[in-house]
């Protein structure tokens, strides 16, 4: 059945998203090039759609939202959402919605992907192996620093927080956590300890960044709380950017206070500070948190199912938003 409503994807997304939509009757405009919708097209066609499936990578700020004359529905195809103007949307009465819990596991593997990277030098490893120089064992190769039986911090202990906790106890690790609330329930399943950040910053071997980005959280890591870490730790940051003094970090890595750090997202993407990459002791990923062909589908049956509700029952699943 054809019904009026017109949704706009601003990237290709998982088959099962887009199909999902047009069983549902509506005429769906995908972005066909594998680029980002370049924003002045964005800005010339937002006007005819009732709903937009956007990603992270597009700003739908107020000069957006007042051409999007039709829109009901904004579905992010990331569980972050602080490239929305939420405010702007909800006094327009528009939804907003997320990707919460599909991609939790997802994202916290990654963030230990990366701690055991930088700990154990396995990129700069492999580099070195590929380079032919690997002449065979050797006592003092590559050394890195053990990860097992060290203090892990964590920085936002919501979904993936929490999950990124969950894996350390796998490594006999001690927990410490900072966030807004305190939460009794991951306390008694972990064993971890809620501690001011100032003082989670000076004890923790691994710092794991998992808050959002708001006004709050950015440069939370700011040069004094980076030196304020405890000599030699690593930094690992999965949430976003922005949340990090990206050239006070450097400045860390330079002077050794920090021995390393783990990132998969940066202040400028996709810029990343040039320093950062001609740092062995770095380990940088292109925003890969979510990025399993799992958890890929799972977000966009999510956004096409919050589409689908928001226009039918006025009001969706994932809401990050009310009015
Ligand atoms: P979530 O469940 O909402 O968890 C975020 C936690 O951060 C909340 O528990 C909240 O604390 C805490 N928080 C908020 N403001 C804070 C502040 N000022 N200081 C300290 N903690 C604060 O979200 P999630 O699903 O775990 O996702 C977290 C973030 O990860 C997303 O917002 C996104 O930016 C990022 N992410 C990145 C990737 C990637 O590809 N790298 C993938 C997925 C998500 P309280 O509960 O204490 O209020
Ligand atoms: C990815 O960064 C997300 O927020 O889903
Ligand atoms: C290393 O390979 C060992 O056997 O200790």
């Amino acid at each position: 059945m054809e019904k009026n409503f017109e949704v706009l994807i601003t990237r290709k997304i998982p088959e099962i998203g887009i199909d999902l939509l047009k069983a549902a009757g509506y005429k769906v405009t995908v972005n066909e090039n594998d680029q980002p919708l370049p924003r002045v097209e964005l800005l010339e066609s937002i006007e005819k759609f009732d709903a937009l499936v956007c990603m992270l990578s597009d700003k739908i700020d107020k000069e957006v939202l007042d051409r999007a004359k039709r829109l009901k529905v904004i579905a992010n195809y990331a569980v972050g959402y602080n490239n929305i103007d939420v405010e702007e949307a909800t006094r327009r009465k528009i939804f907003v919605t997320n990707t919460p819990d599909v991609l939790t596991a997802a994202t916290a593997d990654l963030a230990w992907a990366l701690l055991l990277a930088v700990s154990r030098r396995v990129v700069e490893a492999d580099h070195f192996l590929r380079q032919g120089k690997f002449k065979g064992w050797a006592p003092e190769l590559l050394l890195g620093t053990e990860v097992s039986g060290k203090t892990l911090g964590i920085v936002g202990a919501g979904r993936i927080g929490q999950a990124v906790g969950h894996r350390a106890l796998g490594f006999d690790m001690k927990i410490l956590y900072y966030s807004r609330q305190p939460k009794p329930e991951f306390e008694q399943a972990t064993g971890a300890h809620f501690l001011a950040l100032d003082e989670l910053l000076a004890t923790a071997d691994f710092v794991s960044l998992h808050c959002p980005l708001t006004l709050e959280t950015h440069h939370l890591l700011n040069e004094e709380r980076i030196f304020a870490m405890k000599k030699g730790a690593i930094l690992i940051n999965t949430a976003r950017g922005p949340v990090v003094d990206e050239k006070a970090l450097v400045k860390a890595l330079k002077k050794r206070h920090l021995a390393g750090a783990g990132l998969d997202v940066f202040e400028n993407e996709p810029e990343v500070h040039p320093e950062l990459l001609s740092l062995n002791n770095v380990v940088v990923l292109p925003h890969i948190g979510s990025a399993t062909v799992e958890t890929r589908s799972e977000m966009a049956r999510m956004v096409a199912k919050n589409v689908i509700s928001a226009l039918e029952k006025g009001v969706p699943v994932n809401p990050v938003n009310s009015f």
